[in-house]
């Protein structure tokens, strides 16, 4: 069978971007940025996008665009040439990913559900009380009664597994390439609309001062370059299967270098545009309530489904900005979900030999059953908990032990030579450096850190 290939290297590097922006760069880098020393944040944060984001991107699209396959193909065939058995470091990123794709699908279900509130603000006035006791249902449920299956959370899933599904199905250039070029110019169009009004708002430059006003005191702080290194792994989707599959369908010349720093721009870029229209709105917010900003500052599931729509009620126009400001989530999830279940996908392609519709129809059909635990009133405790240990254990474990085997055992210059002669623009000795010494290092620290703080 003739691996499939991407039509065009804009459809990739699309591709990889919307992978790469998700709900994270609207939800998790804002709140990571204020927290962490507003403006003086992006030190550390540009620090970590050149000495790790950019190297272990062109290392992950390299291993693709030569080993031509999915997680575990890439690391047994690396393995092969120095006799070692790598394969299950494949898997235990396609597991992840698996993961991931399970409990992901569920905070879309609730963006879906909440695009459709946003058009009459249906969420009325208390949006606490709305989305934890009527939406999600967990009210004052003992324990007992988590398990209660709700019909309205699993619906807007099913449309969103309906949706990534069929990207699946249709394959690399058809539906994934396709829904990348759709998506991914809608998304920027959108933000920047919201962004357009909302920085006129009364208020809002208050809150992008406190968003970029740096805090020079906190720049010493480990906590806030472990923030930084952590942030980068997760926002740019490297080191778990995601990106490894994706560019083993790049076509034999294709500029490595260039296409990863495209990506990682664009996606550090689609960031910062987050971080203005969130603490645009949190500034308004605050001027309009007369509270100080840092009483509306709110992250994650809380900041999407609490505090925004409760800005929303606020806007003037609500019933256009809420449904576009929905919109665009749905949106940056359903990329994002799409290139997890690829990841998984074509795993499960190279190692049964099974079709791509059969092995489609294996990954979306179990995931879509295993995510229905999620809709049921126990699903936000479930999920926060996966995701923590998700977030700070497995994802940099995972990425700290692709590092340590792949530039401690092989000879990562190697790599370096191999994107260097593919790439228009050549990378020089730093890139081993960061990939070596810089990285793992840094890596090292925040997995410590993370586990001594869990068990805590
Ligand atoms: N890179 C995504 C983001 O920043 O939101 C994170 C992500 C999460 C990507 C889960 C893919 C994924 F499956
Ligand atoms: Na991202």
């Amino acid at each position: 069978m003739q691996r499939e290939q991407w039509n065009s290297r804009i459809g990739f590097i699309l591709a990889a971007v919307g992978s790469a922006i998700g709900l994270g760069n609207i939800w998790r880098f804002p709140y990571m940025a204020y927290e962490n020393g507003g403006g003086a944040f992006f030190i550390p944060y540009l620090f970590a996008m050149i000495s790790a984001g950019i190297p272990f991107m062109i290392m992950e699209f390299s291993l693709g665009h030569k080993l031509r396959g999915a997680a575990p193909k890439v690391f047994s065939r690396l393995g092969i040439h120095y006799g070692l058995r790598l394969e299950w470091l494949g898997w235990f990123q396609v597991l992840i990913a698996a993961v991931i794709a399970v409990y992901y699908v569920a905070i879309i279900g609730w963006t879906i559900s909440f695009l459709g509130f946003s058009f009459t603000q249906s969420w009325g006035t208390n949006t606490n009380a709305f989305f934890f006791n009527e939406y999600l249902q967990l009210g004052d449920n003992s324990p007992t009664s988590l398990g209660v299956f709700q019909p309205h959370i699993a619906v807007p899933m099913a449309i969103a597994w309906a949706i990534t599904s069929l990207a699946i199905f249709t394959g690399v250039r058809g539906g994934i390439e396709r829904a990348s070029k759709i998506m991914m110019p809608l998304l920027f169009i959108m933000v920047l609309v919201l962004i357009g009004r909302i920085v006129f708002l009364p208020g809002a430059l208050e809150g992008l001062n406190y968003l970029f006003q740096p805090d020079f005191s906190k720049i010493m702080d480990t906590k806030v370059w472990s923030a930084a290194y952590g942030q980068i792994f997760f926002t740019l989707s490297v080191g778990f299967a995601i990106m490894l599959a994706y560019s083993s369908y790049l076509p034999e010349k294709s500029d490595i270098n260039n296409n990863a720093f495209m990506t990682v721009l664009i996606n550090c870029g689609f960031s910062i545009m987050g971080g203005i229209m969130i603490f645009g709105v949190l500034g308004y917010m605050a001027m309009e309530q007369a509270k100080p900003l840092t009483e509306v500052v709110t992250s994650g599931v809380g900041l999407a489904f609490v505090t925004i729509p409760a800005a929303i009620n606020l806007l003037p126009a609500p019933y256009i900005l809420g449904p576009l400001f929905f919109f665009a989530l749905v949106v940056a999830g359903l990329s994002s979900h799409i290139s997890i279940l690829e990841a998984v996908t074509s795993a499960i392609m190279d190692k049964l030999h099974l079709p791509r519709k059969k092995a489609a129809a294996l990954v979306c059909g179990s995931g879509f059953i295993i995510s229905m635990a999620f809709a049921t009133n126990g699903g936000l405790l479930l999920l926060d908990l996966i995701d923590y240990f998700i977030n700070n254990v497995a994802l940099l474990f995972s990425c700290f032990i692709e590092l340590i085997i792949l530039t401690w055992l092989f000879k990562i210059a190697d790599i370096r030579d191999y994107t260097n002669r593919l790439s228009e623009f050549t990378i020089g000795r730093w890139f081993e450096l960061c990939l070596r010494f810089i990285s793992p290092a840094m890596l090292g620290i925040i997995l410590v850190r993370n586990l001594v703080n869990t068990v805590n």
